[in-house]
Parts: C-alpha cells; structure tokens; sequence
C-alpha cells in the first residue's frame, strides 16, 4: 500500500510509520515538528520505501507536491496539548479544524478510499455515564476537545456527503515510548521522567480523576485492524481503549512502585486544572464486535515496559 501519515514524527505517527515501512509498505510522512521529532523516526530516513516532507498540512503548497495516487491517509496532524489549546486556541482550531478539511478536501479531489482521522475520547467530555460508548454526548469543554469534535463531524459529513469513506478512530489515552515528557507531554510519561530523576510526581486536584489508558502497541492494533478492513467500521466513530480505568493517584502508586527508588517519594498535589476531563473509561464492544479487537496490554505491565525503556533505551534515542 501507498499510505500517507500525517503527523508521523510524532508518538503515534513514528510507531505506525516503523511498522508499516518494515512491512513493506511505502510510506511518506509530513510533519513540521511542531511536537514530532527526527529522532522518532531517524531510523527510517535511509529506508527506500520512506519519504520524509517536511511541511504543514495547512500548506496550500504540500498539496501540490504530494502524491495523489495513495491507497490510504492516516491523519494524525494536530495541536495535541489540552493547555497549549487553552493558551492559544486559534493556533489549535487552525491545525486541528483547518489542516484536516485540507486533508479531506485533497482525499475527496484525488478519490483516496481509505481515511483514518484520529479523533479522541476527549471529545465526550467527563462521563456523563460509564462505560462511554460513541453515542456518549459530544460535550467537551476545553478548544483541543472541541476542536477534535469539530474535526470529527467535519469527517462525518465527508462521510455522509460524498461516501468518502474516513474511519473516524477514538482512542482513549495511551501511552508508550517516545510521547513527550516535558511541560507538555502525557501524564505517564512525565511522571516517569520526574520520579527517575527522583521528583516527585505532581497531581492536578485531588488526583481521583481517572483515565482509560492503552499501551501503545494495542493503538497500533486498533489502527490496523482499521486500515486493513475492508468495511468502514469508524464511519460514525469507533472507541478503542481498554475498557478499565484508573485514577491519577493509582498511576502515580505504579509509577512509583516501577521507577522510584526512594520509598520516601510521595506525589504531590496542586490546583486543580480549568476544564480538567474527570472521568474517562471506554466501551468497546463495537470495536470488539466489528474488527475482534482485544486490547493485550495490560496497563500495570505497560508501566513496567515504559519505563524498562526509558532505562534503556531513550537516552540512546536523543544521543543522535
Ligand atoms: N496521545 C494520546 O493519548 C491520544 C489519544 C487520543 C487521540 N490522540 C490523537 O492521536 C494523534 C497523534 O497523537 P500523538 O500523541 O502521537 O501526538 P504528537 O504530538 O506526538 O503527534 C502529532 C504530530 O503532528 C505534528 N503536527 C502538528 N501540527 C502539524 C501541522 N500543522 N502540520 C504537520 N504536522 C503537524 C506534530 O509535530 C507531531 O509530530 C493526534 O491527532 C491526537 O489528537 C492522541
């Protein structure tokens, strides 16, 4: 296949990128390292069947360079950081909204069958009940979140409108090597970069808010089992996650538990944070029921793996 990865120097993108060049496949990625990094994909650059672009999927330009005869797009592109959304919500709505009509828009000109936009559970807000199916209410409060709901019904209507045929993926949280630690990054991994360090972790509120987390390597699952379908299973939004939740307080007990090294480590709490989701826990029994999809990871062994890796390996990463 011939596949487009927007966004592939990022976490995710750098990931599904190393998988499907290593399956062959040829593929080109367009970043403008906004949060992605060369590192992440360092070891693709000398691949035959990879091609970097640098450049932004706003670009009117890119999409004169690219090319049109792509069996797939996976599109990733985005403002991923709830607070940088909050600071600078033009910036956000322009990448997340903007860059992906261009998207849709190039996709619809050069019939591109196979779509996959990634959504996220962010844009169900806090439950309103559990397990959160994908007819859960669009109610997120935040601009990331509402510009993915955006981004997401303006995938539907492609959908609708001209039988486009996106897959509309809502993941939950996941986490894995390679997502940011620093300000911005994920929870998991900043904590593990500060208790390594021997910081304390810093909890946001009272630290009961909980998450519905998947190892990276499920995500890839869940991404596949998608873009190998024949069908449009994500055409009106398809969850993935792993179906259990934790709270911040357990996530930063198992990251102790794994990385810590003084017992007398203790997490510390701050002010709560302005439209903090509180509660997130995916139902997935249609993406079990359409494509057999059955998260492998458990998380307490993804927090052992994450930070195997981190003591292993990620200096290696930044070396070059
Ligand atoms: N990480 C999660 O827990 C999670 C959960 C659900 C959904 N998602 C979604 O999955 C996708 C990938 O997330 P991630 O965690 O890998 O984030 P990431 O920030 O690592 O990846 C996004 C990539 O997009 C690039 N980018 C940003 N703006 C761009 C632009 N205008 N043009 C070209 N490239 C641009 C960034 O440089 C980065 O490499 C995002 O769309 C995110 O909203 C993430």
């Amino acid at each position: 296949m011939r596949i487009l990865i927007t966004g592939g120097a990022g976490f995710l993108g750098s990931h599904l990128s190393e998988k499907y060049v290593n399956e062959g496949h040829k593929i080109f990625v367009v970043d403008n390292l906004l949060n992605g990094n060369l590192n992440n994909i360092r070891t693709l650059l000398h691949r035959k069947n990879f091609k970097f672009i640098h450049d932004d999927v706003r670009n009117p330009e890119l999409y004169r360079k690219l090319p049109t005869d792509l069996d797939a797009i996976i599109h990733l592109a985005a403002q991923i950081h709830v607070d940088k959304s909050i600071v600078n919500p033009e910036e956000t709505f322009d990448i997340n909204v903007g860059g992906t009509m261009k998207i849709l828009e190039f996709a619809r000109m050069h019939d591109i069958g196979k779509i996959l936009f990634a959504s996220t559970s962010e844009i169900y807000g806090s439950a309103k009940y559990v397990p959160m199916n994908e007819e859960h209410p669009l109610a997120a409060e935040h601009p990331y979140g509402v510009s993915k709901i955006a981004a997401d019904r303006l995938c539907y209507t492609y959908n609708e409108t001209y039988n486009l045929g996106v897959d509309i993926v809502r993941c939950f949280n996941f986490f894995g090597p390679r997502q940011k630690d620093s300000g911005y990054g994920g929870v998991i991994a900043i904590f593990i970069n500060r208790v390594l360090q021997n910081k304390p972790p810093i909890i946001y509120g009272d630290g009961k808010q909980t998450r519905d987390y998947m190892y990276i390597a499920d995500v890839l699952e869940a991404y596949d089992k998608t873009l190998k379908s024949p069908n449009n299973p994500g055409k009106y939004g398809i969850n993935f996650g792993s179906g259990i939740e934790f709270s911040v307080n357990e996530i930063a007990e198992l990251v102790l538990k794994y990385a810590g090294s003084d017992s007398r480590l203790k997490p510390i709490h701050v002010d709560p944070r302005p439209t903090e989701v509180q509660r997130l826990f995916a139902d997935i029994s249609k993406a079990k029921n359409t494509l057999n999809f059955q998260p492998s990871v458990k998380f307490e062994r993804g927090i052992e793996l994450l930070v195997n890796w981190y003591k292993n390996y990620k200096s290696e990463l930044w070396l070059y």
